[in-house]
């Protein structure tokens, strides 16, 4: 191609260098930019060669359609659910996404989400900071060094998660639609199982319809009045009225959550419980990791414009 291929970027890219690094090197145009959304792309649907994208935004299939010419979605994240897979797999447009590079950081904010709602970091702190400690000491809580760790879908993440365990003496096991081979961890047949088995289940099995609201009454009743959810997966691998609920009434003991249903909006009913830790999907929000996520984006779509190929596609993306 002797022109700049074309970029359509949809919604805003959480890597603040990745936008002018791509305007720079691609055509890139903002399409959450144009107060006229739909006539924009009856227009100029046609002009785009790839969309790029980030996870929690992906490209569904009113925009594929839209786009006739279009060969390539990059997307920034290793969460492909908000992509349309049917839309993406009948007009055989191939799709990246940025795994791996994640997997360290997803894994210590899981555990840093862990230790907190356990000992009552947040809840402490807000404690000194609101002088209540001049009034009285801070609550008895949890032991989390030698406690069992159930892992919700074993892959790159849940791994990374698993080998922090080791650090504070846990015993892991883990649930995984099949037993990974080269693990000391325990394989427990069925997330139930897992959830009963466990003092603290995280989540990290990949989000989709597959996965949806895997995490419900019956797992949370199953983790119980001693157990801790951490979820830093998607929130829709929970029932998350389900949760709430069960947070309200302490039929489990605590959550840690960076990831919700209706993401920016978390239930109200959480927002005033201390033994709930919130935070607004930063799993992957450090520096280090961000930067090496925009990397992969770049070179994806290097890749696909110099040589037709793709550094890291999702597993069903077409070659
Ligand atoms: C987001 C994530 O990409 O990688 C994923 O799938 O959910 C996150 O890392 C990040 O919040 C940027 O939007």
């Amino acid at each position: 191609m002797t022109r700049k291929p074309r970029l359509l970027q949809n919604g805003k890219l959480p890597q603040p260098t990745l936008e002018p690094r791509l305007a720079a090197e691609f055509d890139l145009h903002r399409l959450h930019d144009e107060p006229e959304r739909a006539a924009f792309l009856t227009a100029h649907g046609h002009e785009f060669d790839a969309v790029v994208t980030s996870a929690p935004v992906g490209a569904d299939a009113a925009l594929i359609d839209a786009l006739p010419n279009l060969k390539l979605i990059a997307g920034f994240g290793v969460g492909f659910d908000k992509v349309d897979r049917d839309a993406a797999l009948k007009r055989g447009v191939r799709v990246s996404y940025t795994p791996d590079v994640l997997n360290d950081c997803v894994a210590d904010l899981a555990f840093a989400l862990l230790l907190d709602v356990a000992r009552g970091l947040s809840a402490s702190d807000r404690f000194v900071r609101r002088g209540a400690w001049l009034q009285g000491r801070f609550p008895i809580m949890t032991k989390v060094s030698g406690k069992r760790l159930g892992v919700l879908g074993f892959g790159r993440i849940g791994r990374a998660v698993a080998q922090r365990a080791s650090g504070f003496g846990m015993q892991v096991g883990y649930s995984n639609l099949e037993p990974v081979a080269d693990v000391p961890y325990l394989h427990q047949r069925s997330a139930l199982e897992l959830a009963r088995w466990c003092d603290f289940l995280v989540v990290t099995v990949a989000g989709g319809p597959a996965t949806r609201r895997l995490v419900d009454r019956g797992m949370l009743d199953a983790l119980g009045p001693a157990g801790f959810l951490i979820n830093v997966s998607r929130g829709t691998v929970v029932d998350e009225a389900a949760l709430v609920q069960a947070l309200v009434e302490r039929r489990i003991a605590g959550a840690g959550l960076d990831v919700f249903e209706d993401e920016p909006r978390v239930p109200a009913a959480l927002l005033g419980l201390d033994h709930v830790v919130l935070t607004p999907h930063i799993a992957s929000g450090t520096a280090e990791t961000r930067a090496a996520m925009a990397d992969l984006v770049i070179e994806n779509l290097r890749s696909f414009f110099s040589s037709g190929t793709l550094k890291t596609p999702v597993p069903w993306s077409p070659t």
